[in-house]
């Protein structure tokens, strides 16, 4: 049985101020949770105090970028032991708003990945495909290029505690989730493909979210699918409500 992993992608929002009174609604609200792995990701100037706020507590820290080298001249990057250092646990990868808008790339996501498990961290590692991939049927080769491309070079030890999160970019911010069904079917297809890379074994023990205008009023039918471990929520993770919902119907029995 894989454990549940429900995270908020918090993006560019939040102040200290707003983090902080966020994050203890919900560490009040889910401290009996202990079936679950509940991630926050807050941006990184709320990182630290985000990380003192929730120490001892069964709610996680996780960052939602980072680069891949250790330290020297790289304006405006933050590394893998400058996180650790906050008391992140894991790092989002390859969000599609980091491919698109920052134009990082498979070869780019590859050593980010490799920088977070050098550390110790655990890389929360985002693939899906736009719109008009789908459209013209692409949904498989651009899945199987995105984690082949990520996971290259990697033993299947290093596969261990690694999270894959399945977000179509045509669900993000839309209001217009993938079905159930849809999810499933890629999962599927992602737990096939680690299987036929790395093993069996690994491939079984692989957590794989759901990402793409998750909400209280469809999580139920999403988390219910065999291959759907966890969901890795945007905006409705902004809202304690919503996001303590989501978290709680997540792991009603039968999910
Ligand atoms: P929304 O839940 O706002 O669609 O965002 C999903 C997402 O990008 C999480 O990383």
């Amino acid at each position: 049985m894989r454990r549940k992993i429900i995270a908020g992608n918090w993006k560019m929002n939040n102040t200290v101020t707003d983090s902080l009174e966020l994050v203890r609604k919900l560490s009040v609200e889910l401290k009996d949770v202990k079936d679950a792995d509940i991630v926050v990701c807050p941006p990184f100037t709320a990182l630290y105090s985000v990380g003192q706020e929730i120490e001892g507590s069964n709610i996680k820290l996780g960052a939602q970028n980072l680069f891949w080298e250790e330290k020297g001249a790289f304006t405006g990057e933050i590394s893998a032991a400058m996180l650790k250092d906050v008391h992140c646990e894991y790092v989002i990868i390859g969000h599609s708003e980091r491919r698109n808008i920052f134009k990082e790339t498979n070869s780019n996501v590859n050593k980010k990945v490799k920088a977070v498990i050098g550390r110790g961290l655990l890389p929360i590692v985002c693939v899906g495909e736009k719109e008009e991939e789908r459209k013209a049927n692409k949904t498989f080769d651009i899945i199987c290029a995105h984690i082949q491309r990520a996971l290259a070079g990697l033993s299947a030890d290093d596969l261990k505690g690694l999270i894959v999160a399945y977000e179509p970019v045509w669900a993000i911010g839309t209001g217009v989730n993938a079905t159930a069904q849809q999810a499933q079917e890629v999962h599927a297809f992602i737990r096939d493909l680690v299987a036929k890379n790395f093993g069996k074994e690994p491939a079984a023990g692989l957590r794989i979210q759901y990402g793409g205008s998750v909400t209280p009023q469809n999580i139920s039918s999403l988390i219910k699918e065999p291959d759907i471990d966890g969901a890795l929520v945007g905006g409705a993770s902004l809202k304690a409500d919503s996001f303590l919902q989501i978290v709680k119907l997540s792991l009603q029995p039968g999910s």
